[in-house]
């Protein structure tokens, strides 16, 4: 949670104009009430992004992207909250209360300062007698002394105790070594221990130069082979990337994208100074924006394996949809960048990184290689993929690129592909037009995107839906929640979603605080849920007594729930049911 006052937050608000701030990323038309424009968060061609002056929300029917002016700056700089109002504040011309500011700051300074001083010790330790086991396998992985100093790497002993005895001696509190994730607490009492042990350590470092976290990898099988520091105040794996700090600043306009540390290390040893590794999780979507900050172009050279080949397309999905060029790195006869070099020098590798290729023709390879196409049945059905692939190329001059070639490849006129395209491609364009025609009926009528796929919707649709109404009301109307919170609380709501959420905005209302601060304490997908809520029933002016409609027949889900139960009581239960009714009437 954020220590910024509410009040400096309402002031911000009311300071930004959420249409100019959205213009500088979007280019907004006027719409009745709303702007429309090109969803920035997603691939599309019509504007279902929407922009609601008066409520002061964002949403976007075609992604579910949605929240508050704060939300939307995060989203669209990949930034945590309080930098987000930081921002805003300085695009306003408004000061952030200093002492406020210091407060939050000192915090996350001081666990910043923690993981400064472990990677000094884990790095120095590497250097002693301490660390000799450290070292020998570092070099045994081939990495220079140049290699090792320039990332930082470095050794945590076997023992217990080790960092968490120096650390303690600088000062640092077993909190802060916890916080840090550094120590985990002992069993019993007050203790603590070291969370890496017996492991080389390669610090991550943010794009600031902030020792954010560590990953530690096993000297020998057995065990996790990689411990990775779990999410922080300061440290979140999904937005971070490893060496982006120092990618950024090579010269090139194109990153590397591996899959381990190793490979990173490998790579800039090499001089491929730009390479990046995500931090033992899948590819978040937070990541590509990121990469889509540095760099134009992006090379996937994941693991040769079935598992990296996945992750692969799964990458080239991510990427689709932020502008980055993306090449894919074919390896053969090594399992990934590292054990590539090693074997066959960085030459090879430069030539490998030249010959990579696009996204499409890594699709096309991949859909070729699961069709015999010396068969009449092979190659039918491996056109009428190729087909439906090219038909997703918005560019027609790359189009005939790959449909010349592959039809010579396969020995078919280029023509008959070419029409067999065309002919997909209308299909294609009316079935999403029909699809975004029933999403928006959708959105005009019960839920929001995210509230779909949810079985506990579905289960209790009609007490979910007022909920969802109710929801969607306190967001356009805040000052009818005191109204409302006096007549149904939080248990009472049927849905776990939606109980929660209330809960969020009743507590708001308690403290006294504005709805204003409530980017500051729901999780964005729930403040995307909540904006999605209000979008869909914005065109729709609130009635007097609605509130009433929903309430009632939320409450009226406890009579229901009631008799459901009768039905299933034994005697016993039925018995005590019948005394405790009786004491209440
Ligand atoms: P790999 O298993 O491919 O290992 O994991 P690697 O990078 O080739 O490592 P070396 O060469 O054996 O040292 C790829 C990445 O997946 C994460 C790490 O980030 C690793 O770099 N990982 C792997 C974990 O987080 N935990 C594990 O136990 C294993
Ligand atoms: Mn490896």
């Amino acid at each position: 949670m954020s220590l910024i006052p509410d009040s400096f937050i309402a002031e911000l608000k009311y300071a930004s104009d959420i249409e100019q701030v959205v213009s500088a990323y979007v280019r907004l038309t006027r719409r009745g009430r709303t702007l429309v424009g090109l969803c920035p968060f997603h691939n599309e061609k019509t504007p279902s992004f929407t922009v609601y002056p008066e409520e002061g929300h964002f949403y976007c029917f075609g992604c579910g992207a949605g929240g508050d002016i704060i939300t939307f700056i995060r989203r669209a700089e990949n930034l945590d909250y309080v930098e987000a109002v930081r921002l805003l504040a300085e695009r306003a011309g408004l000061n952030l209360p200093e002492d406020e500011r210091d407060e939050a700051g000192r915090w996350k300074m001081r666990l910043l300062e923690c993981n400064r001083a472990a990677a000094h010790f884990f790095h120095d330790t590497l250097a002693s007698p301490a660390g000799a086991r450290g070292l020998r396998y570092l070099r045994s992985r081939a990495l220079g002394d140049g290699t090792i100093r320039r990332f930082g790497l470095g050794y945590a002993p076997a023992g217990w105790d080790a960092l968490t005895g120096f650390l303690r001696t600088k000062g640092y509190s077993r909190e802060e070594l916890i916080e840090a994730r550094l120590a985990s607490s002992g069993r019993k009492g007050d203790g603590c221990f070291d969370l890496f042990r017996d492991r080389v350590m390669f610090p991550i470092i943010d794009v600031r130069g902030n020792v954010v976290g560590f990953g530690g990898r096993a000297l020998e099988d057995g065990g996790p082979k990689y411990l990775n520091s779990p999410d922080t105040a300061v440290f979140k794996k999904s937005r971070n990337l490893f060496a982006l700090e120092k990618a950024k600043g090579s010269k090139s306009s194109s990153l590397i994208l591996a899959e381990g540390y190793m490979d990173v290390i490998a790579l800039h040893q090499a001089g491929f100074t730009n390479a990046v590794a995500t931090l033992g999780t899948a590819l978040t979507s937070e990541q590509t924006s990121l990469i889509a900050k540095y760099a134009e172009e992006v090379i996937l050279s994941y693991d040769s394996d079935g598992a990296g080949q996945k992750a692969t397309r799964r990458a080239i999905g991510l990427f689709a949809q932020t502008g980055v060029r993306v090449r894919v790195l074919h390896m053969e006869g090594a399992k990934d960048p590292d054990e590539y070099i090693k074997r066959f020098g960085a030459t090879r590798f430069k030539m490998l990184l030249e010959g990579s290729r696009g996204a499409v023709e890594f699709e096309i390879e991949r859909l070729r290689s699961g069709f015999d196409l010396e068969t009449a049945e092979g190659k039918v059905g491996f056109l009428g993929e190729f087909v439906r692939l090219m038909a997703g190329i918005p560019n027609a001059i790359e189009r005939d690129v790959y449909i010349r070639r592959t039809a010579g490849e396969v020995g078919v006129s280029p023509e008959a592909v070419e029409e067999r395209v065309r002919l997909e491609r209308k299909r294609q364009r009316s079935g999403e037009e029909r699809r975004q025609q029933r999403d928006l009926k959708m959105y005009a009528g019960a839920g929001a995107v995210a509230a779909k796929a949810d079985p506990e919707r579905e289960r209790n649709l009609r007490f979910a839906v007022a909920e969802e109404r109710l929801l969607s009301l306190i967001m356009r109307r805040p000052e009818e929640l005191a109204y409302i919170a006096a007549r149904i609380r939080p248990e009472q709501f049927v849905t776990s979603r939606n109980r929660r959420l209330y809960s969020a905005l009743c507590t708001l209302l308690e403290a006294g605080r504005p709805i204003e601060a409530l980017s500051s304490v729901v999780e964005m997908e729930d403040m995307a849920y909540l904006t999605g809520l209000a979008a869909a029933n914005a065109a729709v002016r609130p009635q007097s007594g609605e509130a009433d409609d929903y309430i009632r027949t939320i409450l009226s889900h406890e009579k229901e729930k009631t008799r459901e139960e009768l039905v299933g009581m034994n005697d016993a239960d039925w018995a005590q049911w019948l005394t405790s009714a009786r004491r209440k009437s």
